[in-house]
């Protein structure tokens, strides 16, 4: 099968690389020259494990190539994916679908009979029949059908979500279309992934549902982890004990700083402007949304707790500004939110992530960026673990207590254990748990 895909960013990148692996030839079409050159380069401007060496390998084998030019790409496409951004408009809100409008307009003009658009980018419920309805509009007559078929991959471990995922979902009105994507995840089915074939519509809720979902247990376990705080309850015995029922299930529920990243936080907020233009009151999703970001504003205050109340004058320092661990992507991240508050509150704030200090460069001001943990810890008041790298889990919290000046390490994803601290002299600032902070 011959594959198009439109956009060489994250989900551009990943699905082309693993649908070649899977035995397609596919072109990335890239608009971004110096991305686009990067890549022929055999360079993967994006930091994703095992990206570059599954990209290298294609391309050797002559499955995967890249190119700069939509149009001549489809004439001898079977199918055109679109894997462009679908961000958030930052006038009203709304899902930015210009890029995907974009791509359907040249598409259509260099369309045959019998291509078949996919949706991988996340598009609001209905997208696909907007798409179906323009290319009709722009093409009368041509034979074609827009399919659905949503991403849900996770930063760090994108590889391993394609090529094992929980469930392939194919949202196609027209069963020939529907086939035909189906077959380029064969192998998968043969392995014994199920492939979910639904309406097109379907599909496109399914992504948004899923994810909306995830934000709510998060949120849930961080209001709970509020709950133990207050009532002498340790929120990792609880999100243990009730994980354990199959019906809630043990994962996502780490309580934290709140979710971030390029997906859930978008993906809820544009589910809930999908439902409010049809009058539909979605509260569950509503209330998680604004717990998350109540909850990433009320970080600073406990970091202001372990200063003993008073940050003005205090140095403090941050580890991980990437929304997550494996990744440099910075979107979202609670740690963009907790330091300007600590700034504004007075603050000397310095910073250190393995990944995300380019792309945090662009956006934190007035910070000093550090070489290592170590350094940053440098005369540091307290500690504060934003992101929970292994390598921050690996300190030598002797070395980091050593080069601080206070004793207060602020653990926001509860990810070290609290011996490994006590015994360094470390005092505790943990989530979800009222005991009292273990001081030597
Ligand atoms: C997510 C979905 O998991 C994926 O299926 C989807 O298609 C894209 O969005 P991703 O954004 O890469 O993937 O990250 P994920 O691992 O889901 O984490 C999202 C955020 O939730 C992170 O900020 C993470 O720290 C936070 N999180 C996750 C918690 O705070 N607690 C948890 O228990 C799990």
């Amino acid at each position: 099968m011959k594959i198009t895909i439109v956009g060489a960013g994250y989900v551009g990148l990943v699905s082309g690389a693993c649908l070649a692996d899977l035995g397609s030839a596919v072109c990335c079409v890239e608009s971004n020259p110096k991305r686009l050159a990067a890549l022929r380069r055999g360079v993967v401007p994006i930091y994703e494990p095992g990206l570059e060496e599954m990209v290298a390998r294609n391309v050797a084998a002559g499955r995967l190539s890249f190119s700069g030019e939509l149009a001549p790409e489809v004439p001898a496409s079977d199918m055109v994916f679109l894997a462009v951004g679908t961000p958030t408009r930052a006038e009203d809100g709304e899902t930015d679908l210009s890029y995907v409008h974009a791509a359907v307009g040249a598409i259509a003009e260099a369309a045959h009979d019998g291509l078949i658009i996919v949706t991988k980018s996340t598009v609001p419920v209905s997208t696909g029949s907007e798409i179906e309805r323009n290319i009709r509009r722009l093409r009368p007559g041509l034979r074609f059908a827009v399919v659905s078929n949503p991403e849900f991959l996770r930063e760090g471990t994108a590889i391993v979500d394609f090529m094992k995922p929980d469930r392939v979902v194919i949202g196609a009105e027209d069963d020939w279309a529907g086939d035909r994507v189906a077959m380029l995840y064969a192998p998968l089915a043969e392995r014994g992934v199920p492939v979910i074939r639904t309406r097109r519509s379907s599909a496109e809720v399914i992504k948004y549902a899923a994810n909306a979902f995830l934000a709510v247990k998060i949120s849930f376990v961080n209001e709970m982890s509020d709950f133990c705080e207050a009532t002498g309850a340790d929120i990792s015995e609880v999100a243990h004990a009730i994980g354990l029922d199959p019906r809630i299930g043990r994962q996502f529920l780490r309580p934290g700083p709140g979710y971030g990243g390029s997906c859930l936080p978008k993906d809820g907020r544009a589910i809930l402007q999908s439902a409010a233009k049809r009058s539909v009151k979605l509260r569950v999703i509503a209330g998680a949304v604004a717990a998350n970001e109540a909850r990433k504003q009320a970080m600073a205050g406990r970091v202001a707790a372990a200063l003993g109340g008073e940050p003005q004058g205090k140095r403090v320092a941050v580890l991980g500004l990437a929304f997550k661990p494996d990744t440099d992507d910075i979107r979202e991240s609670p740690a963009l939110a907790l330091v300007p508050l600590l700034q504004k509150a007075g603050a000397a704030v310095a910073v250190f992530d393995p990944k995300g200090m380019e792309a945090a460069a662009a956006v934190l001001s007035g910070v000093e960026w550090s070489a290592d943990a170590y350094a940053c810890a440098e005369g540091a008041d307290a500690v504060v673990l934003a992101t929970e790298w292994p390598e921050f889990v690996e300190l030598d919290f002797p070395r980091l207590a050593a080069a601080m000046r206070g004793r207060s390490f602020v653990d926001l994803r509860n990810a070290v254990p609290r011996e490994r601290l006590a015994a360094a002299g470390l005092t505790r600032f943990g989530i979800g748990d009222s005991r009292p902070p273990a001081a030597t």
